[in-house]
């Protein structure tokens, strides 16, 4: 029997997935490394709909990294059909529980068979109010914020900025995840501890779980057993003890 779900009020409202493992997790399997994606495919939509169901309000996933396009082009080609095609199996469904779409990355390099369908689902679901599901593509922190500093740059010298008045507020703006809080919780999957150029900003208070499970056996059971760890963290702020670990009660 599963543990329960962790208290609402503990639920961390934004969490960022770094998906890793796929490759692994076929190679150990003897199969392509395109079988891992589908399955991490599938994975992918089991854990957006245990993310509505314990009442996370944005989830982040990390699908294709700027650094991707390294890889040999029949996988990178593999992989934006299989974005496609789990798009178009589970859109109304996810529509239905108000799920909102989202991108961040530069998504001009995608093949049109791909862009176009997720700017229709974000064009669609923009109204949606349950859930917002943020798919980074061609996306990499580095150049977020590169892109960033280029528009304040450009107000600058267009005399519409006072450099002197920039702050933190007037950048997160400009970054593509302008309007969602910052993410409380990164996940990483395959054992890896890094961050790999994904939301460096935006994580600067996250907790970070790393799993050793790879991306196409991580499911429902364990995304809640990362909100259970998260439930038990404490975290500060940088303070002296903003808690989310319950106290414990009085002697
Ligand atoms: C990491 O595994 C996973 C990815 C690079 C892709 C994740 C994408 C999906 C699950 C499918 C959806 C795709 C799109 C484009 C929307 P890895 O190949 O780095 O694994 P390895 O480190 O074991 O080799």
């Amino acid at each position: 029997m599963p543990d329960p779900a962790p208290q609402p009020s503990r639920v961390p409202a934004h969490v960022g997935i770094i998906m890793d493992g796929n490759g692994r997790w076929a190679e150990a399997r003897g199969l392509p490394r395109l079988e891992g994606h589908r399955r991490g495919a599938e994975r992918l939509i089991e854990v957006v709909d245990a993310a509505i169901d314990h009442g996370v309000r944005c989830l982040t996933l990390y699908a294709f990294s700027a650094e991707n396009w390294r890889r040999p082009a029949e996988e990178v080609g593999g992989l934006f059909k299989l974005g496609e095609w789990v798009l178009r199996l589970h859109l109304s469904r996810l529509s239905k529980r108000r799920v909102r779409f989202r991108t961040i990355g530069d998504l001009t390099a995608m093949p049109e068979f791909i862009r176009i369908p997720i700017e229709e689902a974000v064009a669609s679901s923009r109204d949606n109010t349950g859930f917002d599901l943020v798919i980074a593509l061609n996306y990499g922190s580095r150049q977020e914020v590169t892109r960033a500093a280029r528009s304040l740059a450009a107000d600058a010298a267009a005399g519409r900025l006072d450099p002197a008045a920039l702050d933190w507020e007037t950048l997160a703006s400009r970054l593509e995840t302008a309007g969602l809080p910052d993410p409380d919780l990164i996940i990483r999957t395959s054992g890896e501890c890094r961050l790999s150029n994904f939301l460096l900003l935006q994580a600067a208070y996250a907790e970070i779980v790393i799993t050793p499970t790879y991306w196409p056996d991580f499911g429902a059971e364990a995304f809640a057993a990362a909100l259970r760890e998260f439930a038990g963290r404490e975290r500060r702020f940088g303070m002296t003890g903003v808690q989310v670990r319950p106290t414990k009660p009085a002697p």
